[in-house]
């Protein structure tokens, strides 16, 4: 349930350039590594005590040598500046990508301990999953998807290794990164900057997919909610609009708007709940409603008390929401 994300293979376009880069710096540092080891692995040989008349015999004192300081203030200084500019240009080359006409626009909010996930052209809202769709790199299809990072509380990082290096969600700022996946396949991500509590389930889900299902996908997402006609989740639908739940969440095309937490429009389309703290299933659904504080100890939505009929209709009304 809590996969791997292996940075050491990049699968979108800035996280193979970051790894390009990663890996001439490694051969650089490594470099070093080995030449001053060497060195210090010599010198302790060749001056080792060799007997007893060792232990008498000063060793030759030296008084600055132009020579040798120039040499070890030069090289690290040239070696340096390599660096620099190896990073700078990667960084450089991420920043200064202009997005073409085409290209997906997310804005992505962090909260304590999920993601608002807001598709700006198609006017779609949703948490913890983002479906993007794949670019293909050899001129046929190119469509990269744009990020506008944002937070509602405090500073969150984000960080899908295989798809595209750490941006911070800062505050009363608007980040921007990209990504641009040559693959199709889902890729795990995770908050990478302490927020609190439930910091380690802050976890995110890029869903990548072939142009035609991502287009199938929005279709799917911008229809309404239906109002559900079967006696449990009927009685759900009336419980969850006269319970607190709509200060919160968000059923498009109803008057549930609460922005706090994740909106539930279409909630059973996604794979996790609590921002990956469980599969969604009805079971982990409706332990959820019975209690989050169980399942994500410290999350902001509280216990809510609902006697047992509650939670069920509740959950059976949820589990319309698709
Ligand atoms: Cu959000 Cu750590």
């Amino acid at each position: 349930m809590r996969p791997v994300a292996d940075m050491f293979r990049p699968l979108s376009r800035p996280a193979e350039m970051i790894h390009s880069s990663s890996l001439l710096v490694l051969a650089i540092t490594a470099g070093i590594f080995v030449v001053v080891s060497a060195l210090l692995v010599f010198v302790v040989w060749k001056f080792r005590r060799k007997g007893p008349e060792d232990d008498l015999r000063e060793p030759p004192q030296i008084y600055g040598s132009t020579h040798i300081e120039l040499a070890w203030t030069v090289v690290p200084i040239l070696i340096t500046v390599v660096l620099i500019l190896v990073t700078s240009r990667t960084i450089g080359e991420i920043q200064n990508r202009v997005m073409p006409e085409n290209a997906v626009q997310i804005r992505l909010v962090g909260h304590q301990w999920w993601w608002e996930i807001h598709y700006e052209k198609e006017g779609i809202v949703t948490a913890n999953e983002l479906h993007v769709p794949l670019s293909r790199r050899d001129g046929t299809g190119e469509r990269p998807t744009e990020l506008i990072l944002e937070s509602a509380d405090v500073i969150h990082s984000f960080w899908v290794p295989q798809l595209a290096g750490k941006t911070d969600l800062i505050p009363n700022r608007k980040n921007r990164t990209w990504i641009e996946p040559f693959v199709t396949g889902t890729f795990f991500g995770n908050c990478a900057e302490y927020c609190g509590t439930q910091h380690a389930n802050m976890l995110l889900r890029v869903i990548v997919e072939e142009p035609e299902d991502y287009e199938k996908w929005v279709r799917k997402m911008r229809q309404p909610a239906a109002v559900p006609h079967a006696d449990l989740a009927a009685q759900g639908h009336k419980a969850f609009f006269a319970n607190s739940c709509i200060n919160c969440h968000m059923v498009d095309g109803t008057v549930a708007a609460g922005v706090f937490g994740p909106s539930l429009t279409k909630l059973m389309t996604r794979q996790t709940i609590g921002a990956g703290v469980a599969p969604l299933t009805p079971e982990t659904l409706r332990a959820w409603v019975r209690d989050p504080q169980k399942l994500k100890t410290g999350c902001l939505m509280p216990d809510m008390k609902l006697p047992d009929s509650e939670v069920d209709s509740i959950t059976a009304y949820l589990l319309t929401l698709k």
